[in-house]
């Protein structure tokens, strides 16, 4: 195709402060971790990173305080390419702020103060109208308010944009909304909480996706971490297993740190698509991006660059 894929994000930024620990704490449990790092995150500003980097013309919809995490989350949306019309700021709050805690395995607990994340509104959204409809995806999480979220999608959906939502922190969704979605990316985690039906299985993974796709979501991708993900659309369910990323650019890899795997999935998900591949090929690629993402430690600074992607293909 000629033209950049246009992918427009609708979602939230949150500075990370990321431990490490040996395990996870117990309730009223202190335990001694490090190393600490703090950088840019938040599920919306790293599937932009994602997006981006992964060759999209990508514009984001996000509030952040009149703070210093505030200052130095536009500057880093900016160095990333990512359009900067649309970064609103308040005084009322603070910039969202999430708490991280990484295990020996990889695994993470995280905990979000919203802050400004909480403040963006419908009619931000109305403001970056523009950048929504001429988009190819509109891509949207849920850490920012679902009105915001829900007018966002209805603008994209009225002017036949695909729209791809990341349903994560998971919760009960309107059906209104799921009606309108034309793919949904949970995890298991996820699913289970949108749908409350059970999801430790491939089938009960694919009984959820289907109670979705009764409600109008037009096809629903599980991500399964290191086994890939489950495709349920109109053709069936499929696993897409993951390529092992063993070695990226020359190195020997292996899992450092999990946290925005997801977000990584969700943003090249969003590329490939706006760029017309498949859903099958779009998955396979996602894949591929999320195990070299939980290969480096942090969030959007792990997010790999197309190339990356490429020659791990
Ligand atoms: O998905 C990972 C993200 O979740 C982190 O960057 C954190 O900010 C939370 O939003």
């Amino acid at each position: 195709m000629q033209h950049k894929p246009k992918v427009t994000v609708v979602g939230s930024y949150n500075q990370d402060l990321s431990v490490r620990t040996s395990r996870m704490p117990v309730r009223g449990e202190t335990i001694l971790g490090g190393p600490f790092i703090t950088g840019p995150g938040g599920k919306g500003s790293n599937q932009a990173v994602a997006a981006a980097r992964l060759g999209a013309e990508v514009a984001m919809v996000v509030k952040l305080g009149q703070d210093t995490f505030g200052d130095q989350a536009a500057a880093n949306l900016v160095k990333e390419g990512i359009l900067p019309d649309f970064i609103f700021r308040t005084q009322e709050t603070h910039t969202g702020v999430a708490f991280i805690i990484v295990d020996d395995t990889g695994e993470n607990m995280i905990v979000v103060a919203a802050g400004a994340n909480n403040l963006l509104t419908p009619q931000d959204v109305k403001a970056a109208r523009q950048a929504i409809v001429s988009a190819d995806v509109l891509l949207v999480q849920l850490e920012v308010p679902l009105e915001t979220v829900d007018y966002a999608v209805h603008l994209a959906r009225e002017a036949g944009v695909k729209v791809v939502l990341n349903p994560a922190p998971g919760r009960l969704l309107p059906d209104d909304l799921l009606g309108k979605v034309d793919i949904l990316t949970p995890n298991e985690t996820e699913a289970s909480l949108i749908t409350g039906l059970p999801v430790g299985s491939l089938d009960e993974a694919a009984a959820a996706a289907e109670h979705l796709r009764g409600k109008g979501v037009g096809a629903v991708v599980v991500t399964l971490g290191g086994n890939g993900a489950l495709v349920v659309d109109a053709a069936g369910a499929r696993p897409i297993p993951c390529k092992r990323v063993e070695v990226v650019a020359g190195k020997r890899v292996e899992v450092v740190d999990t946290t925005g795997a997801g977000d990584a999935f969700s943003g090249s998900l969003a590329v490939s698509l706006a760029e017309g591949k498949s859903l099958d090929q779009a998955v396979t690629f996602s894949n591929v991006a999320a195990a070299i993402q939980v290969t480096r430690p942090g969030t959007a600074p792990a997010m790999p660059y197309r190339a990356e992607v490429e020659s791990a293909l």
